[in-house]
C-alpha cells in the first residue's frame, strides 16, 4: 500500500484521490478550503461529476481515504505528493498563474519528513518543474532528503473524469530522474494503459499540445459550420463523413459555440503566449481563439437575424436551456452562457433560464438582475419569444418539444428555436412549427425551400 497525498481537492484532485485510493493506495487529499474538507468529511460531494461519489464513499469506508487541512499531518507520511491546485489565467493576461502552484510546493517541502516524489498533476507551463524543484528545495527543512519531481500531466475530461482517470488512452511521465518517473509509473500500473515516460520540459508540452490541437479541431469544425450555413451543407453530416477517415476521426468534430471551461480556453491562451514570450508568433492558436470567441456570437447574430436586424432583441424574452459549459458537469469557468447571457442582457432582452446541474455555480457568475432562474424547461419557456440551447445536456431530447412551443408568447407565428448543440433534428422543429437554426445545418434550410416547391438556395 503506497502512502500517497494529493495537494488540491478540485475536480482534477478529488478525483485523482479517489481513483488512486481505489487503487489500492492509501490517500489524504488536502485542501486549503476548509468548507470543501468539511464536506467531504461529511460525505458531501463539493462538485457534480458522475461516480464519484461512490467511489469516495467506498473508499473512506474501507479507511483508504481521507480529507485534510493540515500539511503537517497530510504530507509526514507520503511518499508521493501530487499538486492538483487550479492554474488559472491570471487576472486579466495570458500567463499561468503560478502562485498556488508556488505555495503548495513550498508548503510540501516544509512538511516533508521521508524522501519524496513531487508529481506535477496541474497544468503548468514548460519549465514549471524547474520551478517546482527549486522552491521545493529552498523550502526543505531536512536537506538531508530527497525530493524528486515528475510531470504526469491529466488528461480527465469534466463528466467523464472517473472513467476518463481509470482508462487513460496513456500515461505521461516527464523527469530529470527517470528512477522517479518509473516509480510514479508503479501506481498506474494496474490501469494497464500505455506509459510515455519523456524528460521533464517534454511532458509539460505533451499536455498543452494536446489541449490546443482538441481546441484547435472544434475552431475548424465551427469554422466549417459557418462555411456550411453559407454553402447549405449540413455540418453533422460533414463531420459523420469526415470521421470514418482514420487519420481526421469523429472526436471534437462537434460544430456548437466552441469550447469553455476551465481548461481549453487558458491552455491555448497559455501556449500562445509562451510561444509569444519565446519569441514565435503563434498564427494558428491566435486564430483558433479568435473563432472561438466569435462563435460565441453566432446565436446573438442568428437571433437578430430572426427578429429583424441589430436592436431588436429589446424587449424580447430568451428562454437560455443549459448554463455549464459542457453536459455532466456544474462547472461555470469560462462557459459560453455567460458571455452569451451577457450580450442578451445588454441588448435589452428579458432571459429566463435552466439548467440539470449547474443553476448554483451559475448564480455565483451570472447576476440575477439579469436572469431569471427556473426550475425546469417548459418554467424557462413561458411567455419566450425564443428559445436558444446553449449546453448538449441528452435530458434535452427527453424534453416534450410541442409541450415547450407551447409556452411560448406566441407558439403559432415565432416560436424561434437556435440550436447552440445541433441537438434536434431540423426538419423535426420545423415541422413542429419552430422557426429553427442549427449550427451550420445549411443543408436543412434548403431541403425545407425545396419542399415548398422553392427553388434551392444555391441557385437564386
Ligand atoms: N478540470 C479539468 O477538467 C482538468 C483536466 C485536466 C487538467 N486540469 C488541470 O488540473 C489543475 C486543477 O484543476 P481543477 O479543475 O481540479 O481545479 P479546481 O479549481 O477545481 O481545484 C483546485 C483546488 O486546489 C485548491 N488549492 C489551491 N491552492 C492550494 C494550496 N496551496 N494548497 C492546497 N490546496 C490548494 C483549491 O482550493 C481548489 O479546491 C489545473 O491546473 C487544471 O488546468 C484540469
Amino acid at each position: 500500500m503506497k502512502k500517497v497525498c494529493v495537494v488540491g481537492t478540485g475536480y482534477v484532485g478529488l478525483v485523482t484521490g479517489a481513483c488512486l485510493a481505489d487503487l489500492g493506495n492509501e490517500v489524504v487529499c488536502l485542501d486549503i478550503v476548509e468548507a470543501k474538507i468539511e464536506r467531504l468529511r461529511a460525505g458531501e460531494m463539493p462538485i457534480y461529476e458522475p461516480g464519484l461519489e461512490p467511489l469516495v464513499r467506498r473508499n473512506v469506508s474501507k479507511g483508504r481515504l481521507r480529507f485534510s487541512t493540515d500539511y503537517t499531518e497530510a504530507v509526514r507520511d507520503a511518499d508521493y505528493c501530487f499538486i492538483a491546485v487550479n492554474t488559472p489565467s491570471i487576472s486579466g493576461g495570458a500567463a499561468a498563474d503560478m502562485t498556488y502552484v508556488e505555495s503548495a510546493a513550498g508548503s510540501i517541502a516544509q512538511h516533508v519528513t521521508r524522501d519524496v516524489i513531487i508529481i506535477n498533476k496541474s497544468t503548468m507551463p514548460v519549465g514549471s518543474g524547474d520551478l517546482v524543484s527549486s522552491i521545493a528545495h529552498k523550502n526543505l527543512r531536512d536537506t538531508s532528503l530527497n525530493i524528486s519531481v515528475v510531470s504526469n500531466p491529466e488528461f480527465l475530461r469534466e463528466g467523464s473524469a472517473v472513467r476518463d482517470f481509470l482508462q487513460p488512452d496513456r500515461v505521461v511521465l516527464g523527469s530529470y530522474d527517470q528512477a522517479a518517473a518509473r516509480r510514479v509509473g508503479e501506481l498506474y500500473v494496474p490501469l494497464r494503459a500505455p506509459i510515455v515516460i519523456t524528460d521533464l520540459y517534454t511532458a509539460e508540452m505533451i499536455k498543452y499540445a494536446s489541449n490546443a490541437f482538441l481546441a484547435t479541431k472544434i475552431s475548424f469544425i465551427n469554422e466549417i459550420a459557418r462555411i456550411c450555413d453559407l454553402l447549405g451543407a449540413d455540418v453533422k453530416e460533414v463531420a459523420a463523413g469526415m470521421g470514418y477517415d482514420k487519420r481526421i476521426g469523429r472526436a471534437f468534430l462537434d460544430a456548437g459555440l466552441g469550447y469553455g471551461g476551465s481548461c481549453f480556453p487558458k491552455d491555448v491562451k497559455a501556449l500562445a503566449h509562451m510561444a509569444d514570450q519565446a519569441g514565435l508568433h503563434p498564427q494558428l492558436l491566435d486564430a483558433v481563439m479568435k473563432i472561438n470567441v466569435d462563435q460565441r456570437h453566432v446565436v446573438i447574430d442568428k437571433l437578430e437575424a430572426e427578429f429583424g436586424g441589430a436592436g431588436k432583441l429589446a424587449g424580447k424574452t430568451v428562454a437560455v436551456l443549459g448554463l455549464a459549459f459542457k453536459d455532466n458537469t456544474d462547472d461555470m469557468r469560462d462557459a459560453p452562457s455567460i458571455d452569451i447571457i451577457g450580450w442578451l442582457a445588454g441588448a435589452g432582452a428579458v432571459v429566463r433560464t435552466y439548467d440539470p446541474i449547474a443553476t448554483e455555480t451559475a448564480r455565483a457568475v451570472i447576476a440575477s438582475e439579469d436572469v431569471t432562474y427556473c426550475e425546469s424547461e417548459y418554467e424557462a419557456a413561458e411567455n419566450a419569444d425564443a428559445i436558444v440551447v446553449l449546453t448538449e445536456w441528452k435530458q434535452f431530447l427527453e424534453i416534450d418539444m410541442e409541450r415547450l412551443r407551447d409556452q411560448m408568447r406566441d407558439p403559432d407565428r415565432s416560436a424561434v428555436l437556435i440550436d447552440g448543440r445541433n441537438l434536434f433534428d431540423p426538419e423535426e422543429m420545423t415541422r413542429l412549427g419552430f422557426h429553427y437554426q442549427g449550427i451550420g445545418r445549411g443543408a436543412s434550410r434548403r431541403r425545407s425551400v425545396l419542399s415548398n416547391g422553392a427553388t434551392p438556395l444555391a441557385d437564386e
